[in-house]
């Protein structure tokens, strides 16, 4: 084994133990592309500032070309010993280069390195899930619109409340969408300072100029603070949370169409692309993708309280605790990324039982608060008295095993003579979905007032 390049007062080889606890790069080989994007920035910098030669810079810019090829083609396989990913690349540019490699490391540290690639890696990832949550968004607004006029019982504590329409109910979930959407964005807008030429913790006497690497690497500005910079891992922990969130609002979202899919309900269809057997009930179709989009949800939670766990001790600067930053990270990105592609190829193919869903509502009384609204509004009665009455005849067509809207005008009279004609329209389902009209209300109007609100949002961040 070749002596560690970062050892100078160590004499010994590390013990294998040594190195399977402290070695990073079986996992940190994904910042590989930031890795070395930062190195290119810094030596263009370094030779700009007078700190390297314009040659050397030169050396070092064609050899990082040249590792990242390496490592694009499966030529340099990064599993050669190295502890992390600064190391093995710089290893290879000093093979490629020689010495000129060397004076790359000057006025850095892994600190700040480490502090920049995962910055970028987490800013990357952060457009990837922004771009996928506006196409999610786009699908539900597509599925929302053909269903305006689809009758589905609104529910509060899962039991039928009064009725709404599909399209509404898909709605709801796109301003979630736009919310988490806005908060990657927020994160990103945040985040977006650069770290490197902090060095170890305290800044470094060559005359850097963090200005330049900042701007070449598409940030707005260098961080403020040196100290504070290589131990931060708040933007991690952003991303987290915002991945986090979003998985929460998709698992509502997995837990609905699980139910919608049961022989109880029957309100949605999977593909057969999204639904799986079993392996002993060969008539079962289950809906194993939303199971796991909601399962993945506890999973990333997890990420999200470890890493915020990890950080709670940790004195000022940096801290190898830190490098136990990386892998929940990979992994909440990776399952945010898959379960947006998911879920939005699930619910462009998903089909709506339009009938099952109408049908349902002539169950639970759907429209009895019309009737209350009706004898509040046209009898002038007070409203607690209107719930009483409207109580009787929930009774009365309960006893006759009838909805509220197949009673006849004589039923509704027997209960109270004020009752008059005009009721009978108003209790119909549609009618009652549609009365709800004040602003943000579920009637179709207003429901196709929110799609185009949602569009002009869209249009406006696309
Ligand atoms: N692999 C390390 C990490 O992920 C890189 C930084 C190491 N710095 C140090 N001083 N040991 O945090």
């Amino acid at each position: 084994m070749s002596k560690k390049i970062a050892s100078a007062r160590i004499a010994t080889e590390s013990s294998a133990l040594l190195k399977e606890l402290n070695d990073s790069l079986p996992f940190d080989k994904a910042l590989y592309a930031q890795d070395i994007a930062g190195s290119k920035a810094h030596a263009a910098m370094l030779a700009k500032q007078g700190i390297i030669s314009a040659e050397d810079n030169e050396a070092i810019q064609r050899g990082l070309d040249q590792v990242l090829e390496e490592i694009e083609s499966g030529a340099f396989t990064l599993d050669g010993g190295d502890e992390d990913i600064h190391m093995a690349n710089e290893r290879r540019l000093t093979e490629i280069i020689g010495d000129a490699g060397k004076r790359l490391h000057t006025a850095r540290s892994r600190n700040d390195q480490v502090a920049l690639d995962f910055r970028l890696y987490v800013l990357d990832n952060n457009r990837l899930i922004t771009e996928l949550l506006l196409e999610l968004i786009d699908t539900f607004i597509a599925t929302a619109k053909e269903h305006t006029e689809t009758l589905l019982p609104g529910m509060t504590h899962l039991q039928h409340a009064q009725p709404i329409n599909f399209g509404y109910h898909m709605m709801a979930y796109t301003s979630m969408f736009k919310r988490d959407y806005e908060r990657f964005i927020d994160s990103a807008r945040r985040n977006n300072l650069s770290p490197i030429g902090c060095a170890a913790l305290a800044g470094t006497p060559h005359p850097v100029d963090r200005k330049m690497t900042a701007e070449a690497l598409g940030f707005d500005a260098p961080t403020l603070n040196c100290l504070d910079t290589v131990s931060d891992r708040d933007f991690a922990l952003e991303i987290l949370f915002n991945i986090s969130t979003m998985m929460m609002h998709m698992s509502r979202l997995s837990e609905e169409l699980i139910l919608w899919s049961a022989s109880e309900f029957r309100f949605v269809t999977l593909s057969d692309k999204h639904a799986t057997g079993s392996s002993i009930m060969p008539q079962k179709k289950n809906p194993d993708i939303p199971e796991l989009l909601r399962g993945k949800t506890g999973r990333v939670n997890g990420n999200l309280i470890a890493l915020l766990t990890v950080m709670k001790g940790l004195p000022l600067a940096y801290n190898k605790d830190t490098q136990e930053d990386k892998e929940g990270v990979f992994d909440s990105v990776r399952t945010a990324l898959l379960s947006l592609r998911v879920l939005n190829e699930m619910i462009a193919e998903m089909k709506v039982n339009v009938a099952n869903m109408e049908r349902a509502c002539m169950i639970g009384h759907l429209s009895a608060t019309d009737l209350a609204d009706y004898l509040v509004r046209s009898a002038g009665i007070p409203f607690r008295d209107a719930y009483h009455i409207t109580g009787n005849a929930v009774n009365l067509a309960e006893e006759k095993g009838l909805d509220i809207s197949e009673l006849s005008l004589d039923d509704l009279k027997s209960i109270d003579e004020r009752i008059g004609e005009d009721v009978i329209a108003l209790l119909d389902n549609r009618a009652s979905m549609n009365a709800r009209n004040s602003e943000g209300g579920t009637a179709t109007v207003r429901t196709k007032e929110q799609i185009a609100a949602m569009e002009a949002w869209l249009e406006s961040v696309k």
